[in-house]
């Protein structure tokens, strides 16, 4: 039976890929903070993303579609590379409902743990995943380190090799400056090699 990838398909982009860890932080003039690094999503068909609920209508759940209302959850392991025994540094809890009609687009909520070198905290995320298209998920939130903070993530499909899935996510993150002048993170060099 063919198997849902859920909400970060991207069977076009088979980007190419980082395989060093790195993120750049800075601060300009205006005191804005902002942090971009990638991260390599570990996931398994019926192992860390299940379908609990079928939905009502639609296509069947294939590849790149799903009935309307069908429903996923997943944890998965984020890794500083695509090889799956790589670093963990993070952990990804998530829901994805299928919210349209043709199967093709899913409304997404994220809850993203990092343990990274100079940060730790979460980040959530809550936006609509395209199973085709290229899509940003926006970050409404965090906590710890990430409290307050704003930005987006961009997934890609890396590989595909059933039932276990690497997605490729590319994290921009931004603090208010009312926020990053708050932080006494003076000590931190401008650009952080490994996460
Ligand atoms: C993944 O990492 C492990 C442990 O470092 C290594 O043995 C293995 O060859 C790597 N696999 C690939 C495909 O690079
Ligand atoms: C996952 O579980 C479903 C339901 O038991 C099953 O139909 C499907 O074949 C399984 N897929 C994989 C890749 O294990």
């Amino acid at each position: 039976m063919a198997q849902p990838l859920h909400h970060y398909v991207l069977p076009l982009l088979l980007l190419a890929l980082s395989f060093k860890a790195t993120s750049t932080s800075t601060h300009n003039s205006h005191g804005l903070k902002s942090l971009h690094f990638t991260l390599y999503q570990q996931e398994a068909i019926n192992k860390t993303v299940y379908l609990i609920v079928k939905g009502v209508t639609g296509p069947d759940v294939s590849p790149s579609a799903s009935p309307f209302g069908s429903l996923f959850v997943n944890q998965d392991l984020l890794t500083i590379s695509p090889n799956s025994s790589s670093k963990v540094v993070g952990v990804a809890e998530g829901v994805a409902i299928t919210s349209s009609l043709d199967g093709l687009t899913n409304i997404v909520m994220e809850k993203i743990t990092l343990e990274l070198k100079h940060y730790k905290g979460s980040v959530s995320v809550l936006g609509t995943a395209h199973n085709i298209e290229v899509f940003d998920l926006p970050v409404v939130g965090g906590t710890g380190d990430f409290m307050f903070v704003q930005g987006y993530i961009k997934p890609s499909l890396v590989t595909f090799e059933n039932p276990n899935i690497v997605y490729k996510i590319e994290f921009h993150l931004y603090w208010p400056s009312y926020v990053a002048n708050h932080f006494s993170h003076s000590d931190r060099s401008s650009t952080l090699n490994g996460v």
